[in-house]
């Protein structure tokens, strides 16, 4: 079957940062569903990943967003048939989605909302169990409605988590959102997706707060560098208010500065059920039934730009390659096999 490879560790631009290359098709066992990919999308993580070091210096298959139709199925499946649509992350420690067929466990997939086409589809999975896992989860919002008028702040909201955590912030939480944002397009985008306000984060973050009447938040999610944001969130939160970030935090980062006000922080990493394999490993196959259920019904919609054809080498390291400059609005996705 056809894939795209990346090999060793590769700035974007290197010839061998991406290759089309022939692997052997996967065979379902288990809970594993076999799918036969229609269209990916990329993250960030696909590009941390193909410039990290890894130990045997070959080609491996990146790519952690799908959509598809299930061909086989394992011996212990009960969820799913063959003929089903699907979507999914997947998991980061095993081969990713960039390739014809692909492995997915039934409990990390979803049948993928039937009101959307495969590319609108791939967009969804990676940002949205992000999302909803540190609104829902870690900061422990509630989704129907008990928190609704607070106040979050959401520092990066344009990008590929931003656009549906606003989304699921707005539509089922009813919180008052504060987005961030530095350009007109991804203010605008920003505002269409729900946000109540967005200020820019390359300004005065507490005075822009000030100056919207919110210069205390409920709640902080920072989904992009929050080492350069950490002195400025810890005096923005409220008195017994939560954080949460889907980003390293680093070492100069100073938890001490959390003390006086009580207030509670967060780690969201979304591969942490199907990394650790944990017992609610599949509250991933419920979110994601959730959300395209409220594709379907209109309330929430995807985050997807433009698909661009086919999913090979070419058009990977297009997509890597502006996913690096950090400007991204919504996701990237690619659609189909030449
Ligand atoms: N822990 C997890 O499970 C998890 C899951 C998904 C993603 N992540 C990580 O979370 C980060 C965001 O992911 P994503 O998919 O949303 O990324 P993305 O789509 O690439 O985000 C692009 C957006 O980031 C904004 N941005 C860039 N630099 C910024 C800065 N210094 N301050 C504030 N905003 C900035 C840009 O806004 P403007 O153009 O308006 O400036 C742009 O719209 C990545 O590092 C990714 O690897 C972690």
């Amino acid at each position: 079957m056809k894939a795209v490879g990346s090999y060793k560790a590769l700035a974007v631009n290197e010839a061998e940062a991406f290759l089309d290359v022939e692997i052997d098709k996967p065979v379902a066992s288990g809970r594993n569903l076999l799918v036969e990919v229609r269209a990916v999308s990329v993250n960030p993580v696909d590009t941390k990943v193909r410039k990290r070091p890894h130990p045997d210096e070959t080609w491996r298959v990146l790519g952690w967003d799908a959509s598809g139709v299930v061909t086989a199925i394992g011996d212990d499946v009960s969820g799913f048939a063959v003929g089903d649509e699907v979507y999914y992350a997947g998991c980061i420690t095993k081969p990713g989605s960039n390739s014809e067929y692909q492995l997915v466990d039934e409990r990390i997939a979803a049948k993928k909302p039937a009101s959307l086409g495969f590319a609108d589809a791939a967009a969804l999975p990676l940002t949205t169990i992000t999302a909803w896992e540190a609104l829902f989860e870690r900061l422990g919002v509630s989704k129907t409605g008990a928190d609704a008028g607070k106040s979050i702040l959401m520092i990066g909201g344009a990008g590929g988590v931003g656009s549906i955590a606003i989304q699921l912030a707005s539509k089922l939480a009813g919180l008052n959102i504060i987005a961030t944002a530095s350009r007109e397009e991804s203010a605008n985008w920003c505002m269409a997706r729900g946000a109540d306000f967005v200020i820019n984060h390359y300004e005065d973050i507490p005075e822009a707060l000030v100056e919207i009447g919110h210069a205390q938040v409920d709640y902080v999610l920072c989904l992009t560098n929050i080492a350069g944001y950490w002195k400025t969130i810890t005096d923005v939160i409220k008195p017994q208010g939560k954080i949460c970030t889907i980003v390293d935090f680093f070492e100069d980062s100073n938890l001490d500065l959390l003390k006086l006000k009580s207030a509670s922080f967060a780690f969201e990493f979304m591969f942490t059920r199907s990394m650790h394999q944990t017992d609610d490993m599949d509250e991933i196959n419920k979110l994601l039934s959730e959300t395209a259920a409220l594709i379907d019904s209109g309330d929430l919609v995807t985050t997807a730009g433009d698909a661009i054809s086919p999913i090979n080498a070419d058009n990977m390291r297009k997509v890597h390659a502006t996913i690096e400059e950090g400007r991204a609005i919504g996701k990237y996705v690619l659609e189909g096999w030449a």
